[in-house]
């Protein structure tokens, strides 16, 4: 179980009474076993998950690493790949867990490198990720000095992946909770850094999108928005028409210049594009812990510079911009 209290302290010291309110109903209605099929399973594979026990946390290397292999016995160890492999697939990370290393789908830490030195420092920071995954940054975050992370996600395995890697951390200022951003009530106003990262292509508004990014922030805070885009000028955007890489769910992606117009039209200032990146089938591939398909099966077979429907492959931008 974990203890949301000292959340529910941290939002009420950055005046989001009105998240608090709504918190613990929230959480009760998202997490009812009876609403998703597979979740009750799920919180049985974190509840019975072997005692092992370790001083060992690294939080701010590559590999999220907790525990040591010698910490445990090898069938202890056993035991815990059995339980962690009940919840795959697992697409972010890399995870080392007492000895025992999760490569997944991608490798998250990359993105990570490419913003760390390019974001103000999030020391003594709040901070809110929204569309977390299973909370592999926020353990990033945490481990680049936030006061505390507050991750959000609508899909439920991401939410108990983070929950199992927490049981094993212990307590820690982190957490994950089931939603989307829609559900945070309006006027937020609480966080000192928010970062959005692979959300936003999948909003049918990204406009609406942003507007709710930048209602999270405190006055002088921090955004840092990572999402597809497409080469071209100021006011182009892709639209696909059907399925993008083979995702059914993928709306907007505008060019760099058309996504920061959009940012100084939503209020936000200090604008900085700080990377483009087009992804690599080394970032993004099938492994043992994502056995299903992964971006060169999304690509056209022969030509990587093109999705499988023909159109440009997935290149991404980090931009950070700050409210008044
Ligand atoms: C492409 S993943 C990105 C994960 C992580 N932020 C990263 O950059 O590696 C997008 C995530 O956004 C989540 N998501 C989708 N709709 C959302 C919403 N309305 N609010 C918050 N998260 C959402 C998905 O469940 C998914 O985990």
């Amino acid at each position: 179980m974990i203890d949301y209290q000292p959340l529910y302290n941290a939002l009420l010291d950055a005046k989001a009474d009105a998240w608090v309110k709504l918190l613990p109903k929230q959480l009760a209605t998202a997490l009812d076993t009876a609403r998703h099929g597979n979740l009750e399973q799920w919180q049985t594979v974190i509840k019975c998950l072997p005692k092992l026990t370790t001083t060992y946390r690294l939080l701010n290397a590559d590999a999220v690493q907790i525990g040591r292999a010698d910490d445990v016995p090898d069938v202890a160890r056993m035991e815990l790949e059995q339980h962690l492999k009940a919840l795959h697939p697992w697409r972010k990370g890399p995870y080392n867990l007492f000895g025992m290393h999760i490569d997944t789908e991608w490798r998250s830490d990359w993105k990570w490198d490419r913003l760390k030195n390019h974001i103000t420092p999030l020391n003594h920071r709040l901070v809110l990720d929204v569309g977390c995954g299973n909370g592999y940054h926020c353990w990033r975050m945490l481990g680049a000095g936030a006061k505390m992370v507050i991750g959000i996600d609508p899909f439920l395995l991401n939410v108990m992946q983070f929950q199992l890697i927490r049981k094993l951390h212990g307590e820690a200022p982190v957490y994950v909770l089931p939603l989307g951003i829609e559900e945070l009530p309006y006027g937020l106003k609480a966080f000192d850094t928010v970062f959005s990262m692979g959300v936003l292509y999948h909003r049918r508004s990204p406009i609406d999108h942003l507007l709710e990014l930048r209602d999270c922030l405190q006055p002088g805070g921090e955004l840092v928005l990572e999402t597809l885009v497409i080469d071209g000028k100021l006011g182009e955007v892709l639209l696909p028409e059907g399925r993008y890489a083979k995702m059914r769910n993928v709306w907007f992606l505008p060019s760099c210049e058309t996504l920061m117009s959009w940012l100084k039209r939503c209020g936000f200032n200090n604008i900085r594009l700080i990377d483009v990146t087009q992804t690599s089938i080394e970032e993004q591939r099938s492994t043992e812990w994502m056995q299903f398909h992964s971006l060169k099966d999304f690509l056209c077979a022969g030509n990587l510079q093109l999705t499988y429907e023909g159109l440009p492959a997935p290149k991404r931008a980090i931009i950070v911009a700050n409210i008044a």
